[in-house]
């Protein structure tokens, strides 16, 4: 969750490279930031060395980056940073990573929880170690300078991971060594390569300016990095390990707003683009796939938030399309649901970040089953990549807003061929997906684009909008709820329509925003009368439908694509949460108690 960044190398202005990096890794969500740099040689006689800026220089804030720079920085070569999400200890920045050891020769920053960082403190207290903040993170720096005084940082580093308990991340920058020393378990870490230069990251796409050759950090992986290079180990037995370092297919471009003021509003326009690539890739791995499935013993899907949401799509998919039932399971409950799993399932995982915990423990819990994994997964060698015994890439490219779009339609693509695939008409799938791609490009286009702004702006002050469908309506319902929730924090509930009277309908009142999700498929009779249901109570009736029907207040043309149409459907409510979320004033790429990637369970 939190956002990390490392440089070691020739340039002499280490915690400008630093910060840039941390702003492109803002949108992970945070509420403080810190960055320490080791001052060059030349520049030490510069320094005013106030408390603890002796070896190591560190400026902690509290709130956004926003403006501030590290112009007060002296020169440096050697420098890493922190976004911090406060888990343990306030929003202080006192608590905000770097933390220093006692000497002030050794800094740390942590991604994750120490579970047995309570019994560790006591420990250290007595050895007389000097605490001054509430986090978990300084009892691993104080650990690891017990251990320092007579070996050296790396060795240290190892011994204290080792002992420390939970799934975390750590960096260490040893002022003394000119070197930073990384340790993974769990929260994900990858090291680029650079020339006579290198770099280390919560996520890729901040290391992507620099270079594309970079090693996604296994589990009990540790590093050492410096200007020299990188050498990585094993963190239990010490062994070096020898890497192939992996080319990233990502330009620096994909993570550049360019011409749009956010990147949601990008990468929901993106979507046309990507989704003609999906139409149009080699569909060998899908067939391979499909027979994989048709052979399972039961199919599960998994995953969390909007991927969930893809996997319940996928089910009705599945059911229609192939004529196959597969089940579908949120990722923090699959484990309570999975004693039927046997050696002869499946299960399907999808994750965008692939390095979402819940999801992982649910592949880990299947594994243990036995269980065969395959991961639709949009960042190649994430954790659930590397860990599935078969995958395919979404191939939306990085996603930056905290808010998934792309990623989701990508999804839905892929599971549409998926099920052509195993009813024996993949071709048939990319020809609905076309037609899918036609009606989309008319949504982000005017007129439809300009109306949905204009509804956005009339539904800024709404207390809570509620959306119905059916059928594959409805996990775009869903969908489109949680877009609305997540960045313009209205309350938005998406209904299975025959739900209705059990129960939502009590919430209609005169001028309740009710988006009605009627396409041209079996639903649109029974749902037309559930939007009549809410016009009675006075509800303010949205049609999202391929026409216009007497019921609708307000009426968004979406075009047909049969069993594609959740596609378009789902990018105009996109487009409608976005602008809400932009007439609220609100900054949809970063909302409030949010983090892109949930690395803790
Ligand atoms: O990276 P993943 O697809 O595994 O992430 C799953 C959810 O955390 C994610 O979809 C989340 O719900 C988004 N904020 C939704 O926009």
């Amino acid at each position: 969750m939190c956002g990390i960044f490392g440089y070691a190398g020739k340039r002499k202005d280490a915690a400008k490279v630093v910060l840039k990096g941390l702003k492109t890794l803002e949108y992970r969500g945070y509420d403080s930031w810190g960055i320490a740099a080791v001052p060059a040689e030349s520049s030490k006689t510069q320094i005013s060395n106030p408390k603890n800026q002796k070896t190591i220089f560190i400026k902690k804030q509290i709130g956004k980056i926003g403006s501030a720079n590290v112009d007060d920085f002296p020169q440096s070569s050697l420098a890493f940073g922190h976004t911090r999400w406060a888990t343990h200890g306030g929003v202080t920045a006192v608590n905000a990573h770097p933390h220093l050891d006692c000497t002030g020769n050794l800094a740390l920053i942590h991604n994750g929880i120490i579970e047995n960082y309570e019994e560790k403190r006591k420990a250290l207290k007595k050895l007389k170690h000097r605490f001054v903040s509430d986090t978990d993170t300084e009892v691993a720096i104080h650990l690891i300078e017990e251990y320092a005084t007579n070996q050296l940082s790396s060795k240290a580093m190892q011994k204290a991971f080792n002992e420390l308990t939970g799934l975390n991340a750590f960096i260490l920058l040893s002022s003394p060594e000119k070197k930073l020393v990384i340790a993974r378990n769990g929260s994900p870490l990858v090291v680029g390569y650079g020339d006579g230069e290198n770099f280390i990251a919560s996520d890729p796409a901040a290391i992507l300016p620099y270079t594309r050759q970079v090693h996604f950090l296994q589990d009990n992986e540790m590093a050492i990095v410096s200007d020299k290079g990188i050498m990585v180990f094993d963190a239990v037995t010490g062994d070096l390990v020898e890497v192939e370092k992996q080319h990233l297919d990502y330009t620096p471009e994909q993570v550049v707003l360019g011409k749009y003021p956010h990147y949601m509003l990008k990468e929901i326009h993106e979507q046309p683009a990507i989704l003609s690539s999906i139409a149009a890739i080699d569909t060998t791995p899908a067939k391979k796939i499909a027979d994989i499935i048709k052979t399972s013993r039961g199919t599960y899907m998994v995953g969390c938030g909007t991927a969930s949401y893809a996997c319940l799509a996928g089910s009705y998919l599945f059911s229609m399309i192939a004529k196959r039932h597969v089940n579908w399971a949120l990722g923090s409950e699959f484990s309570y649901q999975l004693d039927f799993l046997t050696d002869t399932s499946l299960v399907i995982a999808l994750s965008q970040s692939g390095e979402t915990m819940d999801t992982l423990v649910a592949v880990h819990k299947a594994k243990e089953k036995n269980a065969r994994v395959f991961a639709l997964v949009n960042v190649e060698g994430s954790q659930l990549y590397r860990e599935s015994d078969d995958t395919l890439v979404i191939g939306a490219g990085p996603e930056i807003a905290v808010a998934s779009t792309k990623a989701f339609t990508g999804k839905l693509a892929h599971l549409l061929l998926l099920s052509y695939a195993m009813a024996g008409d993949v071709s048939d799938g990319q020809k609905i997906l076309l037609r899918a791609i036609k009606s989309s490009k008319k949504i982000l286009s005017p007129p439809t684009g300009s109306k949905i702004q204009k509804l956005g702006s009339s539904l800024k002050d709404a207390e809570h909008i509620f959306i119905i469908g059916r059928g594959l309506s409805y996990p775009a319902s869903l969908e489109i709820a949680l877009k609305i929730k997540e960045i313009s924090y209205i309350h938005a509930e998406g209904i299975a329509a025959g739900e209705l009277k059990h129960g939502p309908l009590a919430m209609v009142e005169k001028g309740t925003p009710c988006i009605v999700i009627a396409p041209n498929d079996n639903t649109i009779d029974a749902v037309l009368a559930g939007a009549m249901e809410m016009k009675a109570r006075g509800g303010y009736i949205i049609g999202f439908s391929n026409k216009h029907h007497e019921v609708f207040d307000t009426f968004i043309p979406i075009p047909d694509s049969a069993e594609a149409s959740i596609i378009p459907t789902v990018i105009a409510g996109q487009l409608l949460a976005y602008e809400i979320a932009v007439a609220k004033g609100l900054d949809p790429d970063k909302p409030r108690n949010l983090a892109k990637s949930v690395t803790v369970k």
